[in-house]
C-alpha cells in the first residue's frame, strides 16, 4: 500500500494525508509485531548515517535502535567530529555519504540545511528537528493520540507555548489530518506567518480548524489534548530569562486544564522543565502520556525507514 520508496522526510507538508495515515498504521503494526517478540528486518546490511548539530536523548537512542532491530546499522557522527565542523560543505558531505550508506538522519539548525543535504544526497534523508520543524515527532504524537482517543479528526488539540519547530510541525499535521488545532502563544512568539498560512490551507482541504490567539485559556477550553514544549529551545539559551518572562502565564498547570475536556491527554515532545511549561501535577498526573509519546518515536521511525528506504 505504501510507496515511498527513495522519498525524503523532511516536513508534514510533503506528505498526503492517506500516506501519513498508511505511515501511522504501519507505525502501529510494527509495534504490535515488537510487542508479540516478532521481527520485521526489511533493512538487513543497510546503514543509516546519523548527524547531529544539537544534543539528543529520544531521537539519537530511537533511530539507533530502530535501524538496528529492521535488520540495519546506525552510525553516530556529531558534526564536531564531521569535517563539516572544519568547513567542509553540505554538498559534499551528502554527496560523499551517498557512496556509503543507505539513509541519512540529520538533527540541526536551519531547515535550509537539511534541504541541502536532500537536494545533493542521492539517498533518503530524515529531518531529525530543525529550526523550523520536528516531524518525526509529530508522527510519535499522532500515534500516540490515537491509541489513547482512537482518531485524530475531529479532536481539539491545543498548543500552549512558544510558536517554534514543535508548533509548526503540529499546525501542518494536524491541519493535514482534519484535527482542530488551537495554538496560544504570547505576542513576539507566535508561529512564523507563512507557516500558519499553509496549515489553514491544509485544513480547508481536511474540514479542520486551525485558531492562533494569545490565550491560553482559548486554545485549551474543551481540547481532547494538551500540548507544550520548552520556552527556550536548543539555540537560544541565552534567551532563557527574557523568555521565562514572556511565557510567565502560558504555563500548563492545574487551572489551565481544568478548561479542557476531562479525559484530555497531556503531551509533551520532551526534555520538559517542571515549573516553566508544565507544572508538576500536570506532567506527572494521571492525565499525562509522555512515555508513551517517547516510546513512539522507536515505532514511528520505524515505520518512516521502513518505507523510505525499502
Ligand atoms: N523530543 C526529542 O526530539 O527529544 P531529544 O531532543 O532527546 O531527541
Ligand atoms: N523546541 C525544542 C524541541 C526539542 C525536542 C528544541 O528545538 O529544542
Amino acid at each position: 500500500r505504501l510507496n515511498l520508496t527513495g522519498r525524503d522526510f523532511l516536513r508534514l507538508a510533503d506528505f498526503t494525508k492517506q500516506e501519513l495515515t498508511d505511515l501511522l498504521a504501519l507505525a502501529a503494526e510494527l509495534k504490535k509485531l515488537q510487542k508479540a517478540g516478532g521481527s520485521y528486518q526489511p533493512l538487513k546490511g543497510k546503514a543509516l548515517g546519523m548527524i547531529f548539530e544539537k544534543a539528543s536523548t529520544r531521537t539519537r537512542v530511537s533511530f539507533e535502535v530502530g535501524i538496528y532491530q529492521l535488520g540495519g546499522q546506525g552510525m553516530f557522527f556529531s558534526s564536531k567530529d564531521l569535517q563539516i565542523g572544519r568547513g567542509e560543505p553540505i554538498s559534499d558531505t551528502a554527496q560523499v555519504l551517498s557512496r556509503y550508506v543507505d539513509g541519512i538522519m540529520i538533527r540541526t539548525f536551519g531547515h535550509e540545511i537539511v534541504e541541502e543535504l536532500a537536494k545533493y544526497a542521492s539517498i533518503p534523508v530524515i529531518n531529525g528537528l530543525t529550526d523550523e520543524f520536528h516531524p518525526c515527532q509529530i508522527m510519535a504524537d499522532f500515534q500516540t493520540i490515537i491509541e489513547h482517543k482512537g482518531k485524530l479528526e475531529g479532536l481539539k488539540f491545543a498548543y500552549v507555548g512558544d510558536g517554534n519547530n514543535m508548533a509548526h510541525s503540529l499546525l501542518i499535521g494536524a491541519a493535514k489530518m482534519g484535527m482542530d488545532i488551537a495554538v496560544a502563544s504570547p505576542q513576539g512568539y507566535m508561529p512564523d506567518e507563512a507557516i500558519v498560512s499553509m496549515a489553514k490551507e491544509f485544513a480547508k482541504e481536511s474540514g479542520s480548524n486551525v485558531l492562533i490567539t494569545d490565550n491560553p485559556i482559548e486554545a485549551a477550553t474543551q481540547a481532547d489534548v494538551i500540548y507544550t514544549d520548552v520556552w527556550a529551545s536548543m539555540g537560544q539559551e541565552e534567551e532563557q530569562e527574557k523568555r521565562e518572562k514572556a511565557f510567565a502565564n502560558y504555563q500548563v498547570n492545574g487551572s489551565l486544564v481544568e478548561r479542557a475536556n476531562a479525559d484530555y491527554i497531556f503531551m509533551h515532545c520532551l526534555p520538559a522543565h517542571r515549573g516553566e511549561e508544565v507544572s508538576a501535577e500536570v506532567i506527572d498526573g494521571a492525565n499525562s502520556v509522555i512515555f508513551d509519546e517517547a516510546e513512539n518515536r522507536l515505532h514511528a521511525q520505524k515505520a518512516i525507514m521502513a518505507a523510505i528506504m525499502s
